[in-house]
């Protein structure tokens, strides 16, 4: 066994060295070291040896095999830097020839608007929990409050994955995880993600769609925790001079609740087409954590209190640059995606 051995590997680096170009490389590999090769084929006739021989016959094949890769490694060296050398000489290779540029892809709009969004919160000190996609039925509604038959289900219609589970209607559902997660500890977080609806499609309305949810649970946090802090977003993302107006509203899982408006960006008041003679754009539905969402999460709310807000992602997008279409975020059409 170890002359045939010693044998192969001889017959082996001979070959290598016999080899005159690079293209000939693969099939000496496969032909020495490959899995059907002749290595493994000596390998294999180990099993017939009795003990006291095998483990020498073994080790012996590790090191030719070692030795056998390194000089394959080597020769492969060798032919490639002959071969680069021909060409250079031989003028084939011109290596004063320009390069051809290459072609750099940049981070999707949303992707930017998403992370302008987590830097503002994130100097506020809001840390970021992700949530999935696919939720339960329970997380989705029922421990947000929405019970099944309640009306506001009608506000989210459902891709139904089955009788329990969903495809989120928004980021509501990571406040839930996110408490469970964290309870008995005060949370500041802000939750991006991807959220479907079962919608007709069109210009304002697409079935996928991003949101920015945030979630302050503590002691002491108040209504004018959440303003302050919806001001400051607004100033940082949208410019200093902007002005917010709060408006009463109603979600199964805050009370009291509101709606956040700000000033439009493009006539800071005077009334156009972007606001619909308006002066203001609605930026965010908010409000105080319901006790019942609270007592869902872990919290008692007799110790605790907290605010959400939860906000879109495409529609600032689609104001800050004149977007009249929100298909084109989902379209992929390069025209469209260079432009920012
Ligand atoms: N989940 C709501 C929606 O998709 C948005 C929302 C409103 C989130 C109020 C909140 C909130 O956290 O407090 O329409």
């Amino acid at each position: 066994m170890l002359e045939s051995l010693n044998a192969l590997e001889k017959e082996g680096l001979d070959a290598l060295k016999a080899l005159a170009q690079a293209e000939e490389l693969p099939v000496w590999y496969r032909t020495y070291l490959g899995r059907k090769g002749r290595l493994t084929e000596v390998l294999r006739g180990l099993g017939v040896l009795s003990a006291e021989e095998r483990p020498h016959a073994g080790r012996r094949a590790n090191e030719i095999k070692t030795a056998l890769e390194s000089a394959f490694e080597t020769r492969q060296d060798e032919l490639r830097a002959a071969e680069m050398e021909a060409s250079l000489a031989s003028g084939a290779l011109d290596v004063t020839l320009p390069g051809r540029p290459v072609a750099p892809g940049h981070l999707h709009l949303s992707t930017r608007m998403l992370r302008r969004i987590r830097a503002i919160f994130a100097e506020m000190g809001f840390q970021v929990y992700e949530a999935p996609e696919v939720e339960t039925d329970e997380n989705n509604f029922e421990l947000l409050n929405i019970p099944p038959y309640h009306p506001a289900r009608d506000m989210w219609d459902t891709f139904w994955i089955n009788d329990q589970v969903v495809l989120r209607t928004h980021t509501s559902p990571g406040q839930i995880r996110c408490m469970r997660e964290n309870h008995p500890h005060p949370i500041r977080v802000i939750l991006p993600g991807k959220c479907y609806r079962y919608e007709q499609v069109t210009p304002r309305s697409e079935h996928q769609f991003y949101q920015v949810e945030g979630l302050a649970v503590g002691h002491n946090i108040r209504i004018t925790d959440l303003i302050g802090t919806m001001h400051e977003f607004a100033r940082k993302m949208h410019g200093a001079a902007r002005r917010l107006r709060i408006r009463g509203s109603y979600f199964p899982f805050t009370e009291p609740s509101i709606e956040i408006d700000m000033d439009c960006i493009l006539c800071a008041g005077k009334g156009c087409r972007v606001c619909k003679f308006t002066s203001w754009l609605e930026i965010a539905g908010a409000g105080m954590v319901h006790p019942v969402v609270l007592r869902n999460g872990g919290y008692d709310p007799d110790q605790w209190s907290g605010f959400a807000f939860g906000m879109g992602v495409e529609r600032p997008a689609m104001l800050h640059h004149g977007i009249e279409d929100i298909r084109y975020f989902y379209s992929n059409d390069l025209r469209f995606l260079r432009q920012f």
